[in-house]
């Protein structure tokens, strides 16, 4: 099969209105600002406040910026992928109901429930329609309002994550750029370190799930935290050894915004200069599968054409990995 090039042609973002700062958390919870700055990198963090509104309004910010952006009518999407675990329902999926909502009348899509990593999964993903030819234009978006599954009474859960949305539009290309290769990973043994303990079919909800508090993001933080360091400097070691890139070559590491220091010993990892390394938490923490895309939409004007790209994320499932492309605009 004659494989053609797949690339980000566009990027766009949307965090929602509401600023949280550490001090109003202070009001909420026993936390304090210097300890979530120290131990997190977190300054503030975005909350879509208004009743009502889910995660398929802020993708439809995305997805008609993107539209907006590179000039693309809606009924020309071909496909639209949704990387979210804070989906409108638990079903339906929601990427239907964001082609319904922005007019995508010719899309076919789903979500994928990769966590952390559903954008980094979705990308692949989508690479491969347009690789094969089966599609010509699709959205890839990440976005998570994980303020819908806070227990705002659990300080080590509730001080790091916030809401957002972002996401790119994939084409092929003639030149030589655009994705490249993706070294993706997943470990099911490790789902009960970091996940939601009812609502599934496992636990459904009863009046005594919800009074133990089951709904809401449950985290060994510690131990996701080594797996995270360490999952994301492998698959991304054994990706650039792979394509004999030198960690010189790279001009910009897109890491997971998951907690600074996390972020940091990726980077050390592999002695990789932070200059070149994205960042987003002090502004936005932990919004889940929207923060790869909302580093590219931040970091829009510092990327070059032909620029070396390393995206790598590690979440839920446990799932991580890392994909390179060079930057096609
Ligand atoms: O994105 C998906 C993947 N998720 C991640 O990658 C997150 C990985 N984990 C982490 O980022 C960190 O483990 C956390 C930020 C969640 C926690 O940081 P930590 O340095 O691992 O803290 P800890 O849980 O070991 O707690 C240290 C102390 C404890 O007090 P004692 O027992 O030493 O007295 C906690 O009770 O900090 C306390 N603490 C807090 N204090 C003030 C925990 N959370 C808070 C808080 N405010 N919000």
């Amino acid at each position: 099969m004659n494989l053609k090039n797949a690339a980000i042609t566009a990027v766009h973002g949307y965090l929602p209105e509401h600023i949280m700062t550490n001090k109003e958390l202070e009001s909420i919870v026993d936390t304090n600002d210097e300890w979530i700055r120290t131990r997190t990198g977190i300054h503030q963090r975005h909350i879509q406040k208004e009743v009502g509104k889910a995660t398929s309004d802020m993708c439809v910010e995305v997805v008609n910026g993107i539209l907006e952006k590179s000039g693309t009518k809606a009924s020309e999407i071909d496909m639209i992928i949704c990387g979210t675990i804070t989906g409108d329902y638990v079903f339906p999926d929601t990427a239907n109901t964001i082609a319904d909502k922005c007019g995508l009348t010719n899309a076919f899509g789903y979500d994928i429930n990769a966590a952390c990593s559903g954008f980094l999964f979705g990308l692949t993903t989508g690479c491969q329609f347009i690789a094969t030819g089966f599609c010509k234009k699709v959205i890839v978006l990440g976005a998570d309002k994980m303020s819908s599954i806070l227990d705002y009474q659990d300080r080590t859960t509730c001080v790091i994550f916030g809401d957002g949305a972002g996401g790119v539009l994939l084409e092929p290309i003639e030149e030589e750029l655009g994705f490249v290769d993706a070294i993706l990973k997943g470990d099911g043994d490790g789902r009960h370190i970091l996940h939601m303990k009812a609502g599934g079919s496992l636990k459904p909800t009863t009046k005594e799930t919800v009074a133990a508090r089951e709904h809401f993001v449950y985290q060994e933080g510690k131990s996701v935290f080594k797996k995270a360091v360490n999952g994301m400097i492998d698959t991304t070691t054994r990706l650039l050894a792979r394509n004999e890139i030198k960690k010189e070559e790279i001009d910009w590491l897109v890491p997971h915004q998951a907690n600074l220091r996390i972020i940091q010993a990726v980077a050390s990892g592999f002695d990789f200069s932070m200059d070149k390394v994205m960042l987003t938490i002090a502004e936005t923490g932990n919004t889940t599968a929207g923060t790869l895309p909302l580093c590219l939409w931040k970091y829009e004007d510092k990327l070059k054409k032909g620029d070396n790209v390393i995206i790598t994320a590690f979440g839920g499932g446990l799932t991580w990995g890392s994909i390179y492309l060079k930057w096609a605009y």
